[in-house]
């Protein structure tokens, strides 16, 4: 949730020096139509890794024209046993749409409790602002979900890769107590997002 615009738009110069909350605009007179459409959302995304899966995303930094908006979208593709790993956005609430598969999406509240469902295409969800989340592809086709976020730039923490693919690393010591297991459990994961 981002704050509220003070004019009709600002088109970002995500290319500025200056550093402020969200991005300097656009001189108004160098304004065109291109500026409020995007097509990077059109194609499939790469999901030849580790997790089988893509988000490609509509923000502030690919689509300058939501600068200062409070909106985005993402496209997520996920192949057949694919993850969306579990992460979170610090700056918003997500809701989201299936267009193709059978989606397995869950969420985890801060009490720890887990609320999950299978959706089919055209079912929607929401992921409350912060919550860690995943989506699991549990059908046989390929996957494909929108979806949509109250700031122009949410932000993702993917837990996985946070912990164990950090530069630097997080310690082996508050790894190894965090998750109360020898360090040799933990040196694998490391291993496995290449540290
Ligand atoms: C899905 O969870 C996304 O962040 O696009
Ligand atoms: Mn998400």
């Amino acid at each position: 949730s981002d704050p509220d615009p003070l004019q009709d738009f600002c088109i970002g110069d995500t290319k500025s020096a200056l550093s402020v909350n969200g991005f300097p605009c656009k001189p108004a007179a160098n304004v065109t139509s291109d500026d409020f459409f995007f097509d990077g959302l059109s194609k499939e995304g790469n999901m030849s890794n580790p997790f089988g899966s893509s988000v490609t995303s509509g923000n502030v930094l690919t689509f300058p024209g939501l600068n200062t908006l409070g909106i985005s979208m993402n496209r997520v593709d996920i192949g057949p046993g694919g993850l969306n790993p579990p992460h979170s956005h610090p700056r918003a609430s997500e809701t989201g749409v299936v267009i193709n598969g059978r989606i397995l999406v869950g969420f985890i509240t801060t009490g720890n409790v887990f609320y999950s469902k299978i959706l089919t295409p055209g079912q929607m969800f929401v992921i409350p602002t912060g919550l860690v989340h995943f989506q699991m592809n549990v059908g046989e086709e390929k996957a494909l979900i929108f979806t949509a976020f109250n700031s122009h730039l949410p932000g993702a923490a993917v837990v996985p890769t946070n912990l164990f693919a950090s530069e630097p690393s997080v310690p082996d010591d508050v790894l190894t107590k965090a998750f109360q297991v020898e360090k040799t459990v933990i040196d694998e994961i490391k291993c496995k997002f290449g540290a």
